[in-house]
């Protein structure tokens, strides 16, 4: 197929970046942008001059032809516009969580089986090239793994001002699908049980019903160790509004992997900040592993044989995330079941 017409559904912080890099793609066109905050939808779709509508069913209805849709709208709000796309026969990049629930995960996949079309679910750190570089390094290598840890917290600001929905979600629906993804990708092997702690203290004191900071500690299907702790209630005078730090141990190795760490700091009498890449290039075009992620999903629905995260490992992540909380729920180890 050539010049595939894409449609993004969600024109907040991650449809921006997905309806820009289509925006500016040689071979994709953008067709629409469906975002039911009206503001937001005219901002968007003006700046990108295609037509806006309050939902992906008013798109579908005006005949509009879409041969491919990004679901980017908040965690718990995946299935309705993914099944609707997948209906239609359309191909879906959905972001992480494929959904919050294995049962509507379940429902997605239903869909495509129904309508042919094919799912990738959002898991950008893939594209990320240091986690592919440590990847190859473990396959070169050929050790067997002990223990993977990943450290992935926000500052206060990402719950209580960014996101308008964090009481409807939580660190490990917001952050742990990315580093238990990267657990799975690096080591290939799969987590089988979980035992999670919480804390909720700040954020609800601050009118936010959810938790603070979530551990979890996962054995892995390989007889390795996962520990994953995420929490987005760090000071703002952190120099990043987010930290990624990921650790891995083999029976030779140790690898140390500083996502955050990356790039440029800022010293001021107040306080010290960081200056990360640009979110577009020179010549305005969106960058980074989002944008890279999307243009690969582009070329694939064009018909290039691009390899994605697919439905079944979407499945998995989110059946050990909802692990994760039936275990902060009960305190008990929780099986995963794959
Ligand atoms: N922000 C990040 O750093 C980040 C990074 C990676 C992945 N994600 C994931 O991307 C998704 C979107 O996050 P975001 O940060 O862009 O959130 P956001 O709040 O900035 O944007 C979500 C948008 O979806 C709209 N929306 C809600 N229900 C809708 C519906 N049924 N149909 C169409 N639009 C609807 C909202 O009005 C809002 O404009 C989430 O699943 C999130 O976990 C976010």
């Amino acid at each position: 197929m050539t010049h595939p017409r894409i449609a993004i559904v969600g024109g907040g912080i991650r449809g921006r970046i997905f309806a820009e890099t289509t925006h500016h793609h040689p071979a994709a066109e953008l067709v629409a942008i469906c975002e039911p905050n009206p503001s937001r939808a005219q901002q968007l779709a003006g700046d990108l001059g295609v037509p806006a509508h309050p939902s992906i069913e008013a798109l579908l209805e005006d005949g509009a032809g879409v041969d491919a849709v990004v679901v980017a709208t908040p965690d718990f709000a995946h299935e309705q516009p993914a099944v609707a796309a997948l209906e239609a026969g359309l191909d879906l990049l959905v972001e992480k969580p494929l959904a919050t629930t294995s049962e509507e995960a379940e429902r997605i996949i239903a869909a495509a089986e129904r309508g042919g079309g094919r799912i990738v679910v959002g898991f950008e750190n893939r594209w990320n090239p240091l986690f592919g570089a440590v990847r190859q390094q473990l396959r070169e290598d050929g050790h067997a793994l002990i223990s993977q840890r990943a450290l992935l917290q926000d500052t206060v600001f990402v719950p209580t001002q960014m996101l308008g929905w964090a009481a409807l979600s939580s660190p490990a629906w917001f952050l742990m699908p990315h580093s238990l993804d990267m657990a799975t990708w690096l080591s290939d092997a799969e987590p089988v049980e979980v035992h999670a702690r919480g804390v909720k203290r700040l954020l609800p004191s601050l009118g936010v019903d959810t938790w603070d900071r979530i551990s979890a500690s996962f054995a892995m299907s390989d007889g390795s160790i996962l520990d994953l702790d995420s929490g987005w209630v760090q000071p703002q005078g952190k120099p990043s509004v987010f930290e990624f730090r990921f650790e891995i141990e083999t029976e030779a190795d140790a690898y140390v992997l500083d996502i955050d760490a990356t790039g440029a700091r800022r010293a001021t009498s107040e306080r010290t900040s960081a200056i990360g890449a640009p979110a577009h290039d020179r010549r305005g075009r969106p960058q980074g592993v989002a944008a890279d992620m999307m243009r690969d999903f582009l070329d694939a629905v064009g018909g290039a044989d691009v390899d994605l995260p697919g439905a079944a490992h979407g499945l998995l992540i989110t059946r050990a995330i909802e692990a994760v909380h039936r275990s902060l729920e009960t305190g008990a180890v929780q099986p995963i079941t794959s």
